[in-house]
């Protein structure tokens, strides 16, 4: 199976039809990659690793170093699914420039295929940069978490006319600026759908709508690892119970000498 590339990817949507939906789950170590691969079209190393790895507070703090050293593994880890990796929050935003050195570093450094960076009609000059100097964008608009201390919170976006319209300008933009997929996260259905219908690429979904090109989802959440998740979140595995469960069974016989058994233990001949 060879990998998937970013063009073959971008050609699912002919024409504002998309007839096999493209599917898509983060991935932060090997051994998740590895797991995932052949279900995926795509593998995002998501800044969600900030919160779901590391403990932080937001994905604000996030550096390039946490994403392609992540990038890297997931890389290694996979064959099939193409590897986007997301531009954490200050590797981006100021100029064209640094996005690109940026970009360029985490793409060298893991071997990934494209990036995804956040926010709309600012970053539009970014994604043409960046697409015509050999790196494929991946877009992100309606909730950008990295945007947290602008919006206030993670609350869905799109409930008034001005901020739906804003976000139909932003995938507009993106899209116009060769942005090669774009994911809408944390909107009301109605703009989702609006922005799937209204831009040329996939749009890849994430609380937003089942008519949108393809969907995404934080994996750690739908297998049940993570403790707090939003609405949009459908736990598939409770992975978290069944850590848990083995680890107090392991306590229980470290605690009667029951573990090791015969079986895990070695005689001499
Ligand atoms: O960081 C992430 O995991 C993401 C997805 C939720 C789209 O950006
Ligand atoms: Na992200």
């Amino acid at each position: 199976m060879r990998r998937l590339t970013v063009p073959a990817i971008r050609a699912r949507k002919q024409d504002g039809v998309t007839a096999e939906p493209i599917v898509m789950l983060t991935a932060y170590t090997a051994r998740q990659a590895q797991l995932l691969d052949a279900h995926c079209d795509m593998l995002l190393v998501g800044d969600s690793l900030g919160q779901v790895i590391y403990g932080l507070p937001s994905t604000v703090p996030v550096t390039l170093e946490m994403m392609a050293n992540h990038a890297a593994a997931v890389v290694r880890g996979s064959y099939h699914s193409a590897v986007v990796v997301d531009m954490p929050f200050g590797s981006y935003e100021a100029s064209p420039a640094q996005a690109f050195e940026s970009a360029a570093m985490l793409l060298k450094a893991s071997g990934a295929a494209a990036v995804k960076l956040e926010g709309g009609a600012a970053m539009a000059e970014t994604v043409a940069f960046l697409s015509e100097r050999g790196i494929p964008v991946m877009g992100h608009v309606g909730l950008t978490p990295q945007a947290l201390n602008v919006l206030g919170g993670y609350a869905v976006r799109g409930r008034s006319e001005a901020e739906a319209a804003k976000i139909l300008d932003d995938a507009r933009a993106l899209d116009a600026a060769g942005a090669f997929a774009i994911v809408v996260e944390g909107v009301v259905e109605p703009i989702a759908i609006s922005v799937t219908q209204n831009v040329a690429c996939p749009t890849i979904g994430i609380g937003a709508s089942a008519q949108c090109d393809g969907q995404v989802l934080v994996t750690d959440d739908m297998v049940g690892m993570f403790e707090r998740v939003p609405r949009f979140v459908k736990r598939y595995e409770d992975v978290a119970q069944t850590i848990a469960r083995a680890a107090e069974t392991y306590a229980a016989e470290v605690r009667a000498r029951t573990f090791p058994g015969e079986e895990q233990t070695y005689q001499p001949k």
